[in-house]
Formats: structure tokens, sequence, C-alpha cells
């Protein structure tokens, strides 16, 4: 299963398919709950990013709103309003639609978020970096090894 937010492929001059990179197990990921963080680069600046469960496809996003640059939670993992229909922006409330991360009203309205493209198989979760999203440091050595 491929969430497929925000795709923007092999980073230029890169060699061969960009090296997935392990985010968490499926099962840390509920339908419509908490989300699960992870640190990057984007555009070589340290950043967080966000994984969720959303009609049974896991999405990730550059956990930066697309209004003013800051991360958009409201408390740990918390992204989602109370039934879980749309991620709300702590700081001045953007909503986005959590599937396509294109915000739907707020300061923002007709921006979107920076979609991380996902891969989900044998029960693991991975990110692919690409050009401006790059892993902040070596993969994490509790990583499952990725199945052929
Ligand atoms: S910073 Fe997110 S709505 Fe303003």
């Amino acid at each position: 299963m491929v969430g497929a937010a925000g795709l923007s492929g092999v980073p230029a001059g890169s060699v061969g398919p960009p090296e997935p990179q392990w985010l968490c197990a499926s099962a840390s990921l509920h339908e419509r709950d908490l989300a699960v963080g992870f640190d990057l680069l984007y555009y070589r600046r340290p950043a967080r990013g966000f994984a969720l469960r959303i009609d049974g496809l896991a999405v990730a996003y550059v956990n930066l709103c697309a209004h003013v640059p800051v991360q958009m939670q409201w408390q740990e993992g918390r992204f989602l309003d109370h039934d879980g229909r749309w991620i709300i922006c702590a700081m001045h409330g953007a909503t986005y639609e959590p599937k396509t991360g294109h915000c739907v009203a707020g300061p923002c309205a007709g921006a979107r978020l920076r979609g991380v493209r996902l891969d989900e198989r044998d029960g693991q979760v991975y990110w692919y970096p690409c050009a401006d999203i790059r892993p902040a440091a070596p993969a994490a050595t509790t990583a499952p090894a990725i199945p052929t």
C-alpha cells in the first residue's frame, strides 16, 4: 500500500532509486488517531515529518504549516480534530484534508502540505527521500530488513 501524497521522484543527480527509510511498524498507525513523527532534513534544514493512517492508507507530510512554516500539532502526535476528519494547525487553525494535504480553510486556503512518499509492506512503513526531503541521520538501527 502506498501513500501517494506529494510524490516528487528521484533526487536530481542521484544514481538509482532513493533508499527507503524505516518509519514505524504498521500497527503504530491507528485509523485517524495519533501521528507517528520522524526526523528529516527539508531543504537541508532539520525538520519533522508526521505519518497518519487515513481510511486505511498511510500518509505523511513535512510538519510545517503552509501558512507560516511552524509545526502544527496541538499536542505530541495530535494533528487531527476531535472527529479525526481534518488536520488543523494549532497556530491559526488552517484546515487540511488529511488524504491530500490540501488546505481547505484558513489563512492558507488553497495551499497544501508537503507530502512524503510512503510505502507500507510486510507490516512496516517506509518513507522515501527525494531532492528536498532527506534523511536526518543514518537509518535507525532498529529497522527491520527490507524484504526484496
Ligand atoms: S501557522 Fe498554521 S495556520 Fe498559521
